[in-house]
């Protein structure tokens, strides 16, 4: 069983961390999120896992080497220019099947999605396209999918003006490859916007695969920071971690303070007296003595100066905060120094 694993796009509402680390390379715990993802893909035996991105091509190299034995097998294929997530599964057909449904999904969901009864459910329903839906409570950044009594998808709506809840598309697909077949190559595409309007407006039968189990889209600084403390708290099955978590390579002062929901990375350091919650801090990152952080994640190697305060702020890597700020809500680009907010 083969799976198209999207994993290029900008992740712009996680900058500045995907400045220099693109999305799915961010690591969650002690292994990057594809790590997470494709390990998912594994436990439901998913053999081969083709992936492509665009954007910051080159550091997908290292950890593909990493990953060298593990399942799946990565084929990775060239994407010069965004394909959008439609045009990336239509640039990968060379590598499907003819006459066996293959898995599509969006390469930075956090979910404990059981793909093995999806398949089924797809095989039971013969479907040509199923996707998964997931209930929540305020549907208005995703658009509804509703379903009929036997679960078929008749169209996808727009995006609520109101916070109303809903069953949304979850980003995980089942697809007869033959469905793409009538799309241009080479060209971007929606696989929302344009490919499933487009299948379903040719009367084939697309299904929505309701699951109850976890599910968080991992791109804002917000559920990136959710999707841990939900680990630590034990809600996503297959994930088991300590909280808090501490990366046994991490130096972490006996007099600072961690709180449950906080993961320390390798080679952070986190000196004495600082104070941690609801926090991520990444590879090689400094925490200066007094420090107090809260909802706030520390790219790698970036360096929170003694007795600074920060709340929601998001640190690209390298970057610096001086000693003694204190930043609300702040975006410190790669390599950047924070500056006093006015
Ligand atoms: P934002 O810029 O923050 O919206 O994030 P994003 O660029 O990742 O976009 P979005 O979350 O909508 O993308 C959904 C999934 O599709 C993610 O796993 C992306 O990596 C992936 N994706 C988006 N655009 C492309 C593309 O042009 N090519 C490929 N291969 N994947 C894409």
């Amino acid at each position: 069983m083969k799976a198209v694993v999207l994993v290029g796009g900008e992740g712009t509402r996680l900058r500045p961390l995907t400045e220099t680390i693109p999305k799915p390379l961010i690591p969650v715990m002690d292994r990057a999120f594809l790590d997470h993802v494709l390990d998912h893909l594994a436990r439901h035996g998913i053999s081969e896992a083709i992936l492509s991105s665009p954007y910051l091509q080159d550091t997908f190299a290292p950890f593909i080497a990493a990953r060298a034995g593990a399942a799946p097998t990565i084929i990775w294929l060239t994407e010069s220019s965004p394909l959008g997530t439609g045009g990336a599964i239509v640039n990968a057909l060379d590598h499907l099947p003819a006459d066996e449904p293959v898995f599509a999904l969006n390469g930075d969901i956090l979910t404990d999605l059981d793909l093995t009864a999806m398949l089924a459910y797809h095989r039971e329903k013969r479907a040509s396209v199923t996707i998964s839906l997931t209930r929540v409570e305020d549907a208005r950044p995703f658009g509804l999918v509703p379903t009929d009594g036997e679960g078929r998808v008749f169209e996808f709506l727009e995006k609520p003006a109101e916070p109303i809840p809903g069953e949304v598309n979850a980003g995980t697909y089942v697809l007869d490859p033959k469905v793409l077949h009538g799309f241009a190559r080479g060209e971007p595409l929606s696989i929302e916007r344009e490919i499933f309007p487009a299948i379903i407006a040719d009367g084939r039968p697309v299904f929505g695969f309701l699951s109850r189990g976890y599910w968080m889209d991992l791109g804002t600084p917000e559920k990136y920071l959710q999707g841990h403390a939900d680990i630590l708290e034990g809600k996503v099955e297959g994930l088991r971690y300590p909280a808090p978590w501490v990366s046994p390579a991490a130096t972490v002062d006996i007099n600072a303070h961690l709180g449950r929901w906080v993961a320390i990375g390798p080679d952070a350091v986190v000196e004495a007296s600082s104070t941690l919650e609801d926090s991520v801090v990444l590879a090689g990152a400094r925490i200066g003595a007094g420090a107090r952080l809260d909802r706030t994640i520390v790219g790698p190697n970036a360096e929170v100066g003694p007795g600074a305060t920060l709340s929601g702020c998001v640190l690209g890597e390298g970057s610096s905060v001086p000693d003694g700020l204190d930043l609300i809500d702040a975006r410190v680009g790669s390599r950047a120094t924070a500056q006093a907010q006015s």
